[in-house]
């Protein structure tokens, strides 16, 4: 492979949409950030200077970060903020993943404005598994406030209720038509009749899951978090914040005398607020015959596409299922056979005692929170990761994250009357190559919702799913061990359960939690401490010299 070397400068820019200007912090004045090419088997070399206030950290969402934990860049985890007026490199090499990533601030809520996409293509002369697109194009879908996020997080958590919603979704930061004034602020996808073009879908929305869909345009899904697929069609498709999926648009043959919208809207399975808009692209053909004034196109008819209701849920089970790994001799599907260690995590809603008011916005005047295994976790002020490679860990973390509920309830039934959680900084430590099988259950405080859960450093096997409790003695007859999909988020049913299975193959201190930021503020999250093997190679690698100091 070879290197490419990026320069990213996180400065302050003015941008205007919904009519009303805003300062945002963008990557060279970007928004959406640039995106990052690379081949499999390059290395991409970051250098990131912070020249604003807010302290920035970057992470390469589903990256494997082989043996280079130091650049996976979750804030308080594998290193300490970038300050501003200084500079980290970010540097790492793309190992056995080709397809579409995506990269984002990854401290606080700095990621609504903060993101692009990673582009991984084959090795030179390695062809897709399918037949080459005629053009690529990616489509980020995110989410817009009008007023400052960090004010919105931070107030949510002052005040112990919830945050307020967004004010629109975007595509590739444009709001669309549907939107007050925004009609100037479309995405436009425009096309030739006949063709094939690879979509490369991005959800980099904050909290919400969403449905997509052209107007007369089936999608053909072909890879999910840079892991091929078996191919299958669909008119719409949903993809939780954290994920991208590719899919091939072929094109009408002849020129349709019509534009199309394409439609984002969320799938929402929770009983709080929710911004319940729409965003718009057009895709617009371009007029093989001449006949290419704006004037004439605007006169064209416009379909727009059938989307799932908001709570379809059993579009959402269908759409999960249909999802395997191609599998194949070239792409084959790993899946740990054996496992060495079995974990159950509960994920889900709780309370907190109210701390800075008498009376909190949460439930009954309590504070809003969300825990794993009943542990809110709580960031450290100095990098999990540092602490454990100097073997300073006493009085940051504890490693004793418990492995099962420790007190198990009817976690789709009856809550329990006490739904307290406990705040800590506890990680779960398993030994260099551990084959895990993890089970993730959703649980029914303060209601159930989906979850999408998202691990860093690893790519897992979703072997079963289902809704209610998880039942050991009958479910796991059931796992998909031949061709389950391999993802590195995935979304946890309402009132229901995940199982996946992945190798502990790479030492380091991995982030996991739920991908919907809010939950992720209220301590939906924890961490993995996975240890070195005994091989050199095995080992991870001691820090870059220019690591950020807390
Ligand atoms: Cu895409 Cu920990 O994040």
């Amino acid at each position: 492979g070879i290197t490419r070397n990026y320069q990213f400068d996180i400065q302050m820019t003015n941008v205007t949409r919904l009519c009303e200007a805003k300062s945002i912090v963008t990557v060279n004045g970007q928004f959406p950030g640039p995106k990052i090419v690379a081949r499999e088997g390059d290395q991409v070399v970051v250098r990131v200077v912070n020249h604003v206030s807010h302290n920035i950290t970057l992470h390469w969402h589903g990256v494997r970060q082989l043996r280079s934990a130091w650049a996976d860049g979750p804030a308080y985890i594998t290193q300490c903020p970038i300050q501003k007026g200084h500079t980290y490199v970010y540097n790492f090499t793309i190992v056995g993943q080709r397809g579409t990533l995506w990269w984002h601030a990854h401290i606080s809520w700095l990621r609504a404005t903060l993101y692009g996409p990673i582009v991984i293509l084959p090795k030179l002369g390695v062809p897709y598994p399918f037949a080459k697109p005629y053009k690529e194009v990616p489509i980020i879908f995110g989410e817009w406030w009008k007023a400052d996020t960090e004010v919105v997080i931070s107030q949510a958590l002052q005040t112990g209720g919830g945050p307020n919603v967004s004010d629109a979704y975007t595509i590739n930061g444009l709001p669309g038509p549907l939107y007050n004034c925004s009609a100037k602020d479309t995405f436009k996808l425009k096309v030739k009749p006949g063709k094939t073009y690879l979509l490369r879908i991005i959800n980099a929305a904050l909290n919400d899951e969403l449905f997509f869909s052209i107007a007369n345009h089936p999608l053909t899904v072909v890879e999910v978090d840079a892991v091929y697929v078996k191919p299958f069609a669909t008119k719409t498709l949903l993809i939780t914040p954290g994920q991208t999926t590719n899919v091939l648009l072929t094109t009408h043959a002849q020129y349709p005398n019509a534009n199309f919208f394409m439609e984002a809207r969320p799938y929402v399975t929770g009983q709080g607020t929710f911004d319940n808009s729409t965003v718009a692209g057009i895709l617009e053909y371009e007029n093989p015959k001449s006949l290419s004034s704006s004037s004439f196109k605007k006169n064209l008819p416009l379909y727009k596409p059938t989307m799932p209701v908001l709570n379809d849920t059993s579009f959402a089970t269908n759409f999960s299922e249909k999802l395997r790994s191609l599998g194949n001799a070239r792409y084959p599907a790993n899946v740990p056979q054996t496992i060495d260690r079995q974990f159950f995590f509960t994920v889900g809603f709780g309370t907190e005692p109210c701390t800075h008011n008498k009376t909190c916005q949460g439930p009954n005047g309590t504070k809003f929170s969300a825990s794993v295994n009943n542990v809110s976790f709580v960031l450290p002020t100095t990098a999990l990761l540092q602490s454990h490679f100097s073997g300073k860990s006493e009085g940051v973390y504890a490693s004793n994250f418990p492995i099962i509920p420790l007190n198990p309830f009817n976690y789709t039934g009856t809550p329990p009357n006490n739904t307290f959680v406990t705040n800590d900084t506890k990680v779960l430590v398993v030994p260099f190559n551990t084959s895990v099988e993890l089970v993730m259950q959703d649980t029914s405080i303060l209601g159930i919702e989906s979850h999408p859960l998202h691990i860093h450093g690893f790519n897992f096997f979703v072997v079963g799913r289902g809704f209610g409790n998880y039942n050991p003695a009958k479910d796991p007859a059931r796992f998909n061990l031949v061709d389950p999909v391999e993802r590195n988020t995935v979304g946890v049913p309402p009132g229901g359960w995940i199982a996946v299975r992945f190798r502990a193959d790479n030492p380091g201190v991995w982030f996991m939690h739920c991908h919907l930021e809010v939950h992720t503020s209220w301590g939906l999250r924890m961490a993995w401490l996975v240890l070195d093997g005994s091989l050199p190679n095995e080992k991870l690698p001691p820090p870059p010299s220019d690591l950020p100091k807390c």
